[in-house]
């Protein structure tokens, strides 16, 4: 038989046209390609350095790559489905391109160990640039937590109005859900960067390889430790997905709070005209596409995760054809993530805030309550006894249409004889928010102080990496 495939020497038919097709990973997997010339480069010349290639071959296999990538690059290259996969596709032009010397490229070298390898190549830059895609979001919530920090809203619980919060506050809750994003990815990444070359198939080869001088040529961290585990294992393709999954139920949160938060309801905040719509029939609406997709967004990158360990979990050892079916999934999880952070990125910066809107709201809904009995603990009133005035006095407010700083004196000595005019200091929502003044909580000066915490973690982040 004589096709172009590479591996065809004991098949007497040819592969079926939609078979081949059907099995075909090279309309999804020729974005590796830098990272599979990368690992061919690192293989090749680490052949070289053990004595299985001579230097004439090593250098005519590392020009030759680096010319196809030149090719690539240029949109020259021709992708043929034939050749099924990126590896194929390359190896069988660099044959063709330099002749006798590419067709030792494969020397003691597999599909299995180079797709694995080519994947944790790619996933580590991405993850990189997850971690810089999520610190500019950071980075933009330390901007209006520090400038907000003042600005009074209603806290929620069960979306009731609950307490007195800063906007800053609010702000710097997100940052840290993100904070722990970015951690999550970094911890994911020394996994990630563990290298499988040189397990071959599955067994490892009968060359003399130093899989140690192609690790350091790849930047990879340590080496696999086992050849069966190495070709088979994408646990690291799930744990990326893990932690792009909750980031993107992050985002999801972040969406829904401003979708809340703009609407005529609330009224909180307006989002800036770039990112939002009108309708094609209501004139007077302005709707919140960008965090609406966002949310919309997390499903899909929460489905790749399902994905992924529902592909891994009925495989025996070693590498099964099935894990061809990672790369969407992860390339999916990648693109929505990067494509989300920097929506908000570009989004956060520019949202008004309505903080009169935010203060009215605070004002209303009772969110001193717990002010008020604090007050009365601190003039001896045990705190079960204070809780049931307190919420006499708030049962008074309903029926009347009164906030509980807009009762007078002698209302309020009604329900305790223990409430004097100074009362009325905790009362306002700002004594509310100031009063909280102690690490991780609400008070301006403590969101101040927990921006400056914030910029230093950032920046001992970005200085690790
Ligand atoms: N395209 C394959 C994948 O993505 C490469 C490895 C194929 N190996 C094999 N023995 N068929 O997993």
């Amino acid at each position: 038989m004589t096709t172009d495939k590479l591996w065809d020497g004991r098949f007497r038919e040819p592969t079926d046209a939609f078979v081949e097709a059907f099995t075909a990973s090279i309309p999804f997997d020729r974005r590796l390609y830098r990272q599979d010339i990368a690992g061919s480069i690192a293989h090749a010349t680490m052949l070289a350095h053990v004595g299985v290639l001579s230097p004439a071959e090593r250098d005519a296999i590392v020009n030759g790559l680096i010319e196809i990538e030149a090719e690539i690059e240029s949109g020259a290259f021709e992708w043929s489905v034939a050749l099924e996969d990126v590896h194929m596709n390359i190896e069988s032009r660099l044959i063709a391109r330099i002749g006798e010397a590419g067709k030792k490229l494969h020397t003691g070298r597999s599909r299995n160990d180079q797709v694995a390898t080519d994947l944790r190549l790619y996933l580590r830059d991405g993850v990189d640039e997850v971690s810089v895609a999520i610190a500019r979001v950071q980075e933009a919530l330390l901007v209006i937590a520090e400038r907000e920090a003042e600005t009074i809203m209603p806290g929620f619980t069960h979306l009731q109005v609950a307490q007195p919060v800063t906007f800053g506050h609010h702000m710097l809750a997100w940052f840290e859900m993100l904070q722990r994003d970015r951690t999550r990815f970094a911890d994911c990444r020394r996994r990630i960067n563990v290298m499988p070359l040189g397990a071959a198939a599955l067994a490892g080869t009968s060359y003399p390889i130093d899989r140690a001088f192609t690790a350091r040529a790849l930047g990879f961290e340590e080496v696999a430790e086992n050849s069966l585990d190495a070709v088979s294992d994408r646990d690291f393709a799930v744990e990326f997905t893990a932690a792009a999954a909750i980031l993107m139920v992050h985002l999801s949160r972040f969406s829904e709070e401003l979708i809340l938060w703009s609407s005529s309801q609330f009224d909180f905040v307006e989002l800036p005209d770039a990112f939002c719509t009108g309708s094609s029939i209501m004139p007077q609406k302005k709707n919140p596409d960008v965090p609406e997709l966002v949310r919309g967004k997390s499903g899909r990158v929460v489905g790749d995760l399902v994905g992924l360990l529902t592909m891994i979990k009925g495989q025996p050892l070693a590498y099964n054809k099935d894990n061809q079916e990672d790369k969407e999934p992860l390339f999916d999880a990648l693109d929505t993530v990067l494509g989300s952070l920097r929506a908000y990125a570009d989004l956060v910066p520019n949202i008004s805030l309505r903080r009169q809107n935010m203060l009215r709201a605070a004002q209303r809904g009772f969110s001193t309550a717990t002010d008020l009995a604090d007050y009365l603990v601190r003039k001896g009133v045990a705190f079960r006894d204070a809780h049931e005035v307190v919420g006499k006095a708030v049962r008074h407010g309903i029926d009347s249409g009164k906030d509980l700083a807009e009762m007078t004196l002698a209302e309020l000595q009604g329900f305790s004889t223990s409430i004097a005019a100074d009362v009325f200091d905790v009362l306002t929502v700002a004594g509310s928010v100031a009063s909280r003044n102690h690490f991780g909580a609400t008070a301006p000066e403590q969101v101040r102080q927990a921006v400056v915490r914030a910029r230093g973690r950032l920046a001992a982040a970005a200085g690790k990496g």
